[in-house]
C-alpha cells in the first residue's frame, strides 16, 4: 500500500500514521521528522533546513525531494510506505510520479486529512512529543496519564521550537497558499480521498482504515 497524508500543520497527519503505519506495516516517512533529525545531528541539510523551518516556510523543492529519493530507494519501502507532508507543492508531488514510475511503483491513495484553519492554532500549541520515541500528545485533546511523561516509554514530553503562536501563523498560511493546487493535482488524477479531522482521533483513523481498504 503506498499512502500520502496531506493536511495542514496539526490536522493529524503523524497522529494518524502512527496508528496507520501499525495496522499497514509499512514505512512511515515525515519529511518533517527526517530535517528534525538532521537539524539534531547538525548536518549540512539540517543546517539549511533549520533556516527555513524556525520561519514556518518551506524546506526548498530540490532539497526535500532529494531526501525523499534517497528514502523510497530503501529496501523497507519496497512493499509500501506512507508519505507523510509530502509532497507539499506541485513540483514535489511531479517529482514523487517520476521517483515511484522508475521502479514501476504509483500512489494508491492520498488521503487529505480536513480541518478548518481555526482549530489549528489550538492544536499546535498545545502538542507535546516525546523525546525518546516520538509519540504525539496534547496538554487538553490528548493529554497522557502523568503530565509531562509519555504513557508509551516513559519518556520526557517537549514542545517543538516552531510550535509557538507566531511561527505557527506563517506556517497555516504558506501551507494554505500551496495546498489547492496539490488538491487539484490529485484529484484530477483519481488519488484523493477525503476524511474528517475534526472528529475524536479513533473515529478518524477507523474512517482512514476504512476508506484504504475500500470500505467508505
Ligand atoms: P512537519 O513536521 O511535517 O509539520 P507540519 O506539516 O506543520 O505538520 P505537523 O507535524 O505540525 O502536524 P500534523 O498534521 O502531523 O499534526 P499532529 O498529528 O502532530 O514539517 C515541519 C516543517 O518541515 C515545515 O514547516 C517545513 O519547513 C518543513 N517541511 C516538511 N515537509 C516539507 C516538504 N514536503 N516541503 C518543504 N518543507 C517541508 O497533531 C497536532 C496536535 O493535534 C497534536 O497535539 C495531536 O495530539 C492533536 N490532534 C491530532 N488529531 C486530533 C483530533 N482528531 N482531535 C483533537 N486533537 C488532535
Ligand atoms: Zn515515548
Amino acid at each position: 500500500m503506498n499512502l500520502v497524508f496531506m493536511g495542514l500543520p496539526g490536522a493529524g497527519k503523524g497522529t494518524q500514521a502512527e496508528h496507520v503505519v501499525e495496522r499497514f506495516d509499512i514505512p512511515h516517512i515525515s519529511t518533517g521528522d527526517m530535517f528534525r533529525a538532521a537539524i539534531k545531528e547538525e548536518t549540512p541539510l539540517g543546517k539549511e533546513a533549520k533556516s527555513y523551518m524556525d520561519q514556518g516556510g518551506l524546506v526548498p523543492d530540490e532539497v526535500t525531494i532529494g531526501i525523499v529519493k534517497e528514502r523510497l530507494a530503501k529496501d523497507d519501502c519496497k512493499h509500501g510506505f506512507l508519505l507523510d507532508g509530502f509532497p507539499r507543492t506541485v513540483a514535489q508531488a511531479e517529482a514523487l510520479e517520476d521517483i515511484l514510475a522508475e521502479s514501476d511503483r504509483k500512489i494508491d491513495h492520498v488521503v487529505y486529512i480536513d480541518v478548518a484553519r481555526d482549530v489549528l492554532l489550538a492544536r499546535l500549541t498545545g502538542r507535546r512529543i516525546c523525546k525518546n520515541c516520538g509519540a504525539t500528545y496534547h496538554v487538553e485533546f490528548n493529554p497522557p496519564k502523568e503530565e509531562g511523561v509519555c504513557d508509551r516509554c516513559g519518556g520526557e514530553l517537549y514542545q517543538r521550537e516552531d510550535d509557538n503562536e507566531e511561527t505557527v501563523a506563517n506556517r497555516l498560511d504558506v501551507n494554505m497558499q500551496k495546498q489547492q493546487s496539490l488538491l487539484d493535482f490529485y484529484s484530477d488524477r483519481g488519488y484523493l480521498r477525503k476524511v474528517n479531522g475534526q472528529q475524536d482521533i479513533d473515529q478518524v483513523t477507523d474512517d482512514i482504515s476504512k476508506l484504504v481498504r475500500g470500505q467508505l
